[in-house]
């Protein structure tokens, strides 16, 4: 088990354990030798993706429910128990648990991430691994925390391996997240990394040419001033952003202020 986290394998992703040492032998060496045996044809090229019809018709109804579903919830709570009964995104199947939202549902301030790893997947909570522990200081240093902030991602189950979420799975999130948005209505947005902004804003440069700016989510009847910022787990491995996080963080209290959503 030592052996596999330091490998980064930390998710099992098949229902029972495979005895490799004890494998059984392979057919061929048992059977009754043959004097010349007729050339084996190369094996048929395996299929990569699904058939044309499974490949598109099934995200597209998936997305389809995502949609109807995000739109018929009224609360918070009827959209955590709406994405509870969604089956459409494949990452429930490995995930432990729901990833919904954290922090206090009545403030005006919304954090908004990428995806649960390994301790948000345990505990149910996003950032609340080594990410939070960090996120959590950002938000002091501003007078923040998460009593006066919701803290939501732009995916909701773990990815697993905690691997990059593929565009059809942040596709059949991204309802769920918009309508999380305007139920909480918030007066100011921060994004944290890459994920985040080009899921929720037509963003053509990544995030670090984005930042630095105001944009604004505009989305139906919504328009919130939304700040871009690093992801922390970006700044855990390159602390000499932090710099440019804490621009951003000074830029966030600025919008909170004239805002008056504190
Ligand atoms: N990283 C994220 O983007 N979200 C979490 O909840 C945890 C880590």
């Amino acid at each position: 088990m030592e052996f596999y986290e330091a490998a980064g394998v930390d998710a099992a992703l098949g229902e029972t354990p495979v005895d490799r040492f004890h494998a059984p032998e392979p057919v061929a060496a048992t059977a009754r030798p043959v004097a010349a045996a007729p050339p084996v044809p190369p094996p048929a090229p395996v299929q990569a993706t699904l058939p044309n019809a499974q490949k598109t018709d099934e995200p597209a109804q998936g997305l389809a429910d995502a949609q109807a579903l995000a739109a018929g919830a009224n609360t918070l709570d009827a959209l955590r128990a709406a994405l509870e009964g969604f089956d459409g995104c494949g990452l429930k199947k490995t995930a432990r648990q729901l990833v919904f939202a954290d922090g206090n549902p009545g403030a005006k301030i919304m954090l908004i991430g990428e995806a649960p790893g390994r301790d948000e997947d345990a505990q149910g909570l996003p950032f609340v691994g080594r990410s939070g522990q960090l996120l959590d200081k950002m938000l002091a240093a501003i007078g923040l925390d998460r009593s006066t902030v919701y803290i939501g991602n732009v995916i909701y189950w773990r990815p697993p391996g905690n691997r990059t979420p593929t565009p059809d799975e942040r596709a059949l999130c991204e309802p769920f997240i918009r309508r999380q948005i305007e139920l909480v209505n918030p007066k100011v947005m921060m994004t944290l990394g890459g994920s985040a902004l080009s899921t929720l804003f037509e963003v053509r440069q990544g995030i670090m040419k984005t930042r630095g700016q105001t944009l604004t989510y505009a989305h139906g009847t919504l328009s919130v001033p939304s700040v871009p910022t690093l992801h922390p787990a970006a700044l855990l491995r390159n602390p000499i952003n932090k710099r440019l996080a804490w621009q951003d963080l000074l830029m966030l209290q600025r919008l909170i202020e004239e805002t008056g959503a504190l």
